[in-house]
């Protein structure tokens, strides 16, 4: 673990900890100016006993994780990249419950810190304006119906300039690109777990933030394709469940549920004129 102090707008453990007001996000925190993956030191601390609401954070990882077995690039110092670990009493099926309040959170504090509309794509993309500004990975460790922790990866673009952005799926952007300025993305950082740390404390007494996720989407009532284990899905983005599944309605009007999937958009069936 290293403390960097010459960078101008590093986030450092110190300044986090004097400016965080939490009850149990972030009361044990491991900062690395350079790690392999954030989610995956957390998988090795979740072992070793680490505490409910531990904050891994990095201002670089070498081997970043995204979801469906992808790499998350981001050039040091330019944005938020960490993980928190979980311990709600949960089981399994509601651990997406975790990754829907940290969306939330997300989407709350971008709006809080920069005035920003953004929205989440299924399952937990941030998005604005229909480009990616960053994306939630969540690892779990269970015994059997047990669940013993949940680890949430977040990595936000905050002060990539467009050349930096990395050529995914859905494009990208940055906070800075949206905005034509930097951000502090420290004052954001704060933002976001003050905001998760409310939301977890309702959910530690048994609230769920589904509906609070599923009002922040941006999927439902489009049209969708999505690359599922069967085949191409397509049809219209109708609706989620509480355990995070897509509903889509085909054009034969079947619905189908999807947990795990990409969704790139289609045109929209021609609709009629009189
Ligand atoms: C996605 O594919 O959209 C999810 C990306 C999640 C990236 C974050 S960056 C911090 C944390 N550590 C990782 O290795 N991945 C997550």
């Amino acid at each position: 673990m290293t403390h960097p102090i010459s960078h101008p707008g590093a986030i450092t453990p110190e300044a986090l900890h004097s400016r965080l007001h939490t009850r149990v996000l972030a009361q044990s925190v491991e900062f690395y100016e350079s790690i392999n993956s954030t989610n995956r030191r957390a998988m090795e601390l979740v072992d070793a006993g680490a505490p409910d609401g531990t904050l891994i954070l990095a201002e670089h990882q070498t081997h970043g994780r995204g979801r469906l077995a992808r790499t998350w690039h981001a050039p040091p110092h330019t944005s938020l990249l960490f993980s928190l670990i979980l311990r709600p009493p949960l089981a399994p099926h509601q651990a997406q419950r975790a990754t829907m309040l940290c969306a939330v959170a997300a989407v709350e504090a971008i709006a809080e810190t920069t005035g920003l509309a953004a929205g989440i794509k299924w399952p937990n993309d941030i998005v604005i304006a229909g480009k990616k500004l960053g994306g939630i990975l969540t690892e779990l460790q269970a015994h059997g119906q047990q669940l013993a922790a949940i680890v949430v990866g977040i990595g936000l673009n905050v002060n990539l300039d467009a050349a930096q952005l990395p050529p995914l799926i859905t494009p990208a952007t940055s906070l800075a690109a949206e905005l034509g300025h930097s951000v502090e993305r420290l004052q954001l950082l704060v933002a976001f777990l003050e905001r998760a740390d409310a939301l977890y404390d309702r959910m530690l007494a048994g609230w769920s933030p589904f509906a609070l996720w599923r009002q922040r989407l941006v999927t439902l009532g489009q049209p969708v394709r999505i690359a599922t284990d069967e085949g191409l899905l397509e049809g219209t983005a109708t609706d989620v469940d509480e355990n995070g599944a897509l509903l889509v309605t085909t054009a034969s009007g079947r619905v189908q549920h999807v947990l795990v999937g990409d969704v790139t958009g289609r045109a929209a069936p021609p609709t009629e004129t009189p």
